[in-house]
C-alpha cells in the first residue's frame, strides 16, 4: 500500500501566564485550519501545540498567589485546552515543557551540545535586582531601574552557560540565501538578514543560577535550562526525538510549516536552525512569520487592558463565525484591528447574507418545486455551464492560496463564487421558470447548479468552519456520503445524485442586529475601546461646526464624469527605487489594472492584497519611474496625517460602479 505524504505543522507554545486572548487564538485556529485541510487532502498529519511553562514570569505569579508554579500553570493550561475544545482546534499533541519526557530530552540535548564543545561556560553580566532575584538587560531597564518593581539594580555577573551562535552564523546566512522559502513572508526573512545575521551573531546564554523554575542542567545542579533551548526543542521532544521511541519524530520531522508571531520569528529562524544545525538535524521547511490581531490599535496585552475573550466571542456568536471572522479579515503575514463592528458586519453580510441566504434559498425552492428532492441535471445552457467551471476554478484558487497559508485570499475567492451563486438565482428567476411547465427541465437544471455548487462549497468552507459544512450536507442529504463530501470529490461537477431528498436544518446565520450587540459591548469604564457604529459617527459629523471657507459646488453631471469602480488587489509590491510608491495590480471586473499609489509610508504591500479598493478608473494613465499608472485608488487622510485606504463595507464584485 502507498505511504500517505506526511505533514507536521507547529505553533508557538503559549506562556500560561495569564488566560489566552483572541489574539493568541489567531495562530492556533491558522494551524487547525491548515491541518484541516491538508487532512482533507488526504495527508497524514501531526498538529502540535502546547504551553512554554518554566521561567521567572511564572515563578514570581505563582509565589504572589501562594502557589506553586506547577500549581499556577496547571489551572491556566486547564482553560488554554478547554478554549481549543471550544474553538474546536484539534491538536495531536498538547506538549507542556512540565511533561516529563520533555525534560528528559531538554537535558539530553543540553548535554550533547556541552559534549560537542557548542555549549560553554562563561560569565552573563547584566543588572540585577536582588529583592527581585531577575537579571536585566540595558534596555529593559526603566529609568534605570528595575522593570518590574521600580528599585535600584546592581551591575552583576553570574555563571552562565553559553550556546554557541555565532559559529552557525554564516551557515544560517547561506541558507536563507539558498531557501527562499524557508522564512516567509519574505520581508521577514529580509529583516532577519539585515538586522541581525548581517550585522553579526552573538552567543546566547541558555542556562540560570539566579531561577529555580526550570529544567535541572544535569552535570551542574545549580543552573536550570534558560529559555529557548527548553522551548524551541519542544518542537522534536513533543515527537519522541531522543527517547526510547523516536518513531513519531522520524515521520514528521522536519515540519513543514511552523507558525509563529512575528516578534518571535527571530528565534524561530536563527536561534532554532542554529540548535537544529548543531544537533545534525534537517531544518523546518518552513517558519511562516503571521501578523498581530491588535485591538484599538495596540497589540492586545492585559497591562493595556485591551483584551478581548475569545469564550465569550464563541458562546455568543458561535465558533463558526468567529474561525471564519479570524481567517477572513487580515491577510495572514499583516497586522489586523479586531472591531466588533468589523465582526458583526461580516457576520451579516458574509455569514447570513451571501452563504446563509444561499443555502436557504436554494432549499426552500427544491422543497418548493421539487418536493425536497434534487432534481435532474438536465442539459445545462451557458450560463450552467459557467456556474460548473466557476465552481471548479474556485477548488483550484482555493488550494493554491492555502497552500501559500493565504486564508484571507481562499475565502475570498470561495465567497466570490458564493456571491455568483446568489446572482445566478437572481439571473435565472427560477420563481419565473416555475410558471410554465415547459420551463420545468429548465427549472430543474438551476435548482440542480445551486445544490452542487452548495455540495462544493461546504467541503471548501470545512478547513476553517467546523460547524457549518456538516449542517450544509444535512440540508443536502449527503451527510453520510463520504464520496461526496471529499476532496476529490469537489473536483467533479454534477455527483449530487438527482432524487436525493433534502433534510429542514435550522437558520445557519440569523442577522444580528448590530447596533444592539455594539452597544452591548461599549466600554463601561476602564475597558478597550470600541469602534462607535457607523451611524453614531454620522451623528458625530452632523455636529461639527461649518467649514468656514466655503468650496465651489460641483454639480452631478460633473460628478458622474468621475468613474469609480471596485477593484481587487491582487498582488501589490514595492516599487524599486521609491520610497513611497506601491505597484498595485488590481483586478476590476474582467480588466486588469496597473496602479502606482503614495501611500507606501502606510501600508506594507502584503496588507493590501485581497482588499477591494476603490479606483478611479478613467483617469488619464500617467508614468511614474518608467511605470504606467492606469487610475488612481482613493484614501482618506485625516487631520493627523494617518491615511486609510477606502474599501466597501461588505463583499462585492469587482468592476461594480461607485456612485
Ligand atoms: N512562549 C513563547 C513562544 C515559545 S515557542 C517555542 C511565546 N508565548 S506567548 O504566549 O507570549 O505568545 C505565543 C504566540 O501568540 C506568539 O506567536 C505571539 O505572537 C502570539 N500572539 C500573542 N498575541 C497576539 C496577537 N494579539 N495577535 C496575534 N498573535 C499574537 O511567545
Amino acid at each position: 500500500m502507498q505511504q500517505k505524504k506526511t505533514f507536521y505543522i507547529t505553533t508557538p507554545i503559549y506562556y500560561p501566564s495569564d488566560k489566552l486572548h483572541i489574539g493568541h487564538s489567531y495562530c492556533s485556529v491558522a494551524a487547525d485550519t491548515m491541518a484541516r485541510f491538508k487532512k482533507l487532502q488526504g495527508y497524514d498529519v501531526f498538529f502540535l501545540t502546547g504551553t512554554d511553562e518554566h521561567g521567572q514570569k511564572i515563578e514570581r505569579r505563582a509565589k504572589a498567589v501562594g502557589k506553586t508554579p506547577k500549581q499556577f500553570v496547571d489551572e491556566i493550561v486547564a482553560g488554554v485546552k478547554s478554549l481549543w475544545k471550544l474553538m474546536d482546534v484539534h491538536y495531536d499533541r498538547f506538549i507542556r515543557t512540565t511533561d516529563e519526557d520533555h525534560i528528559a530530552a531538554v537535558q539530553k540535548i543540553f548535554k550533547q551540545l556541552y559534549d560537542q564543545g557548542d555549549i560553554y561556560k562563561s560569565e552573563y553580566e547584566g543588572w540585577y535586582c536582588t529583592p527581585c532575584e531577575s537579571f536585566w538587560t540595558e534596555l529593559q531597564l526603566k529609568d534605570g531601574k528595575c522593570p518590574d518593581c521600580g528599585r535600584e539594580v546592581e551591575r552583576t555577573r553570574e555563571e552562565s552557560y553559553f550556546f554557541r551562535l555565532s559559529k552557525y552564523q554564516d551557515r544560517l546566512i547561506a541558507y536563507i540565501n539558498e531557501h527562499p522559502d524557508f522564512v516567509q513572508p519574505p520581508s521577514r526573512a529580509k529583516e532577519m538578514m539585515n538586522n541581525f545575521l548581517l550585522p553579526g551573531l552573538e552567543d546566547l546564554c541558555v542556562s540560570r543560577t539566579t531561577m529555580k523554575w526550570g529544567i535541572p542542567v544535569t552535570f551542574d545542579p545549580g543552573h536550570v535550562v534558560y529559555v529557548w533551548v527548553d522551548a524551541l526543542s519542544n518542537y522534536i521532544t513533543a515527537l519522541g526525538y531522543l527517547s526510547e521511541d523516536p518513531s513519531l519524530f522520524n515521520k514528521y520531522w522536519p515540519a513543514d510549516v511552523q507558525l509563529v508571531g512575528k516578534e518571535i520569528v527571530r528565534f524561530h529562524t536563527i536561534i532554532w536552525p542554529a540548535m537544529l544545525m548543531a544537533l545534525d538535524l534537517p531544518l523546518p521547511k518552513q517558519v511562516f512569520g503571521h501578523g498581530w490581531l491588535v485591538f484599538g490599535g495596540d497589540k492586545m496585552s492585559k497591562s493595556k487592558g485591551n483584551v478581548v475573550d475569545p469564550v465569550i466571542l464563541c458562546e455568543k456568536y458561535g465558533v463558526d463565525a468567529i474561525r471564519y471572522f479570524l481567517m477572513r479579515e487580515m491577510p495572514f503575514g499583516s497586522d489586523g484591528n479586531f472591531t466588533h463592528e468589523a465582526l458583526l458586519m461580516r457576520m451579516n453580510s458574509d455569514l447570513a447574507n451571501d452563504l446563509g441566504n444561499l443555502v436557504s434559498r436554494t432549499c426552500a425552492m427544491i422543497e418548493k418545486y421539487f418536493g425536497g428532492m434534487i432534481p435532474e441535471k438536465g442539459t445545462p445552457a451557458a450560463l450552467d455551464i459557467e456556474m460548473e467551471e466557476m465552481a471548479i476554478a474556485t477548488r483550484k484558487t482555493m488550494e493554491e492560496k492555502m497552500n501559500e497559508l493565504q486564508f484571507s485570499l481562499a475565502l475570498t475567492e470561495i465567497w466570490k463564487f458564493i456571491s455568483r451563486c446568489n446572482k445566478y438565482i437572481d439571473e435565472t428567476a427560477p420563481w419565473t421558470l416555475a410558471k410554465k411547465e415547459e420551463d420545468r427541465a429548465q427549472l430543474g437544471t438551476v435548482l440542480y447548479h445551486l445544490a452542487e455548487s452548495l455540495r462544493i462549497l461546504s467541503v471548501l468552507i470545512s478547513p476553517v468552519m467546523t460547524r457549518t459544512p456538516g449542517k450544509i450536507q444535512t440540508a443536502l442529504g449527503i451527510a453520510d456520503h463520504n464520496d461526496l463530501i471529499s476532496w476529490d470529490s469537489t473536483a467533479t461537477f454534477g455527483l449530487l445524485p438527482a432524487g436525493t431528498q433534502l433534510e429542514k436544518i435550522e437558520n445557519l446565520f440569523p442577522r444580528v442586529d448590530i447596533a444592539a450587540e455594539l452597544a452591548a459591548v461599549a466600554p463601561k469604564t476602564e475597558e478597550a475601546p470600541i469602534e462607535a457604529p457607523k451611524e453614531a459617527k454620522a451623528e458625530v459629523k452632523k455636529e461639527q461646526p461649518a467649514q468656514p471657507e466655503e468650496k465651489a459646488m460641483i454639480t452631478i453631471d460633473q460628478f458622474a464624469a468621475v468613474e469609480l469602480k471596485t477593484a481587487l488587489v491582487e498582488s501589490c509590491e514595492k516599487l524599486e527605487g521609491s520610497d513611497k510608491l506601491l505597484k498595485l495590480s488590481l483586478s476590476v471586473g474582467a480588466e486588469k489594472r496597473t496602479v502606482l499609489s503614495g501611500i507606501a509610508k502606510w501600508y506594507a504591500p502584503e496588507e493590501l492584497v485581497g482588499k477591494t479598493v476603490v479606483l478611479v478608473a478613467n483617469l488619464k494613465p500617467a508614468k511614474l519611474r518608467g511605470v504606467m499608472s492606469e487610475g488612481m485608488i482613493l484614501c482618506a487622510e485625516d487631520a493627523e496625517g494617518r491615511l486609510a485606504v477606502v474599501s466597501p463595507e461588505k463583499a462585492i464584485l469587482s468592476g461594480s460602479q461607485v456612485r
